[in-house]
């Protein structure tokens, strides 16, 4: 592949990551039948496709099954921090798939690439946060033309795409793969809850038993997160805006508080809400020293880490994906993986099996539903 076609880090590393690639497929087996199905039948033949979706082993079986359908892909990363660098190059090297993604990329880098999987002139896109949608809409708008439609995976692309066709600004329909029961059920839940664990101990290996942990937001990400913690010991704290999920978590047996109550108390705090400064400055005024935050809803927004920034004298980084910052009363505060998805970032994301369910889920009008310009 010449190399303006893609943009990866490294293409040394191809080997190892088609040995992941491979591991994840063993856990796949919807993927491995629609990759013999799409073989045989081609129904993506000729299709241009632009995918903007974590650059993880999984993504990469769903890659292969639309190239064997005969479409003509390319991928560029829905998250600066959670490419995985082996990945994207045993896409380039051995399954001919154009990347355009590097792990760490900065802001600059992570728009250009989504502007390099824009120039492919995708009839199709897949997204993940809607930031591919957002940018050709924004910038790209000669290519709405060409545009058959879209899917979206999580639940705040969904948010934004139906935020665009309230405000009939969305030109094309997109499927809101979220909406499906084999999505947000599974792979919100028991994905979300399972790999955010994994991140909180890969990042800072610090025993969860006996800890208190708080929640914030009690949807399909929350439910599974604290689940999960509990089942280490943890003593789970949730905070929740809307009465009915509060209610619904008492009645699952975990405390229920204000943020700014479960703050004080908290060894850990992990966000899943889609919303922005959950955790601020009045909370960080009265965490605990060594109060650990970490975030798995899709933007880095949920913890203000401005104001953390203005409240620290000093911020190093005791361990990778760990940013200690000392505050002036002489506390600590520990961020997991600057505020991004910990899940994606200081672990793998999602196992293979749960992203094999999400990435199968089947279209029809009562199963998943249709994000339509209005
Ligand atoms: N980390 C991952 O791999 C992963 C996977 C799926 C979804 N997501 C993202 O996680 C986020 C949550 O997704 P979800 O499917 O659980 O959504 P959801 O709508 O089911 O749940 C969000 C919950 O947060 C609550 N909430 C909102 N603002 C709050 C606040 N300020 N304090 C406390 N609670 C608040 C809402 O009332 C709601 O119950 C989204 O950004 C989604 O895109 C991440």
């Amino acid at each position: 592949m010449p190399e303006n076609d893609c943009d990866i880090k490294d293409i040394s590393l191809a080997d190892k990551g088609q040995a992941r690639i491979e591991w994840a497929l063993k856990e796949m087996p919807v993927l491995r039948i629609l990759m013999e199905q799409f073989a045989r039948e081609r129904p993506l033949a000729g299709i241009r496709m632009s995918g903007c979706l974590h650059i993880t082993t999984e993504t990469a079986n769903l890659a292969r099954v639309l190239v064997s359908g005969g479409a003509d892909l390319v991928l560029c990363a829905s998250n600066a921090l959670s490419t995985q660098d082996d990945v994207a190059a045993a896409l380039v090297a051995h399954y001919r798939i154009p990347v355009f993604a590097i792990r760490g990329e900065d802001n600059q880098g992570y728009y250009q690439h989504i502007n390099s999987a824009l120039d492919h002139r995708p009839q199709l896109t897949m997204d993940d946060g809607a930031d591919l949608v957002s940018e050709m809409h924004k910038t790209r708008q000669e290519l709405l033309a060409g545009m058959l439609g879209g899917t979206e995976e999580t639940t705040t692309g969904v948010i934004r795409l139906r935020a665009m066709a309230h405000d009939k600004a969305l030109k094309f329909p997109v499927i809101a793969v979220n909406d499906a029961m084999t999505k947000h059920l599974f792979d919100n839940r028991y994905g979300t809850g399972q790999s955010t664990v994994d991140g909180l101990l890969r990042a800072t290996n610090i025993l969860l038993a006996g800890k208190v942990l708080t929640v914030a937001g009690y949807g399909w990400c929350g439910r599974g997160i604290a689940m999960r913690a509990k089942g280490h010991g943890a003593q789970v704290i949730i905070t929740e805006i809307e009465p009915l999920k509060a209610l619904e978590a008492v009645m699952d047996g975990f405390r229920v508080m204000p943020m700014l109550a479960a703050a004080a108390l908290s060894d850990f705090i992990v966000t899943a809400t889609g919303d922005k400064n959950v955790v601020d400055r009045a909370h960080f005024e009265v965490m605990k020293d060594g109060c650990v935050l970490a975030n798995s809803g899709h933007f880095n927004v949920e913890i203000n880490i401005p104001a953390l920034d203005d409240m620290a004298i000093k911020k190093q980084q005791p361990r990778a994906h760990v940013d200690e910052y000392l505050l002036s009363s002489g506390r600590t505060v520990h961020l997991l993986a600057e505020g991004r998805l910990v899940n994606l970032v200081a672990a793998e994301g999602h196992p293979a099996a749960v992203m094999d369910m999400s990435f199968a889920s089947i279209p029809s009008d009562d199963f998943i539903s249709l994000i339509t310009p209005s």
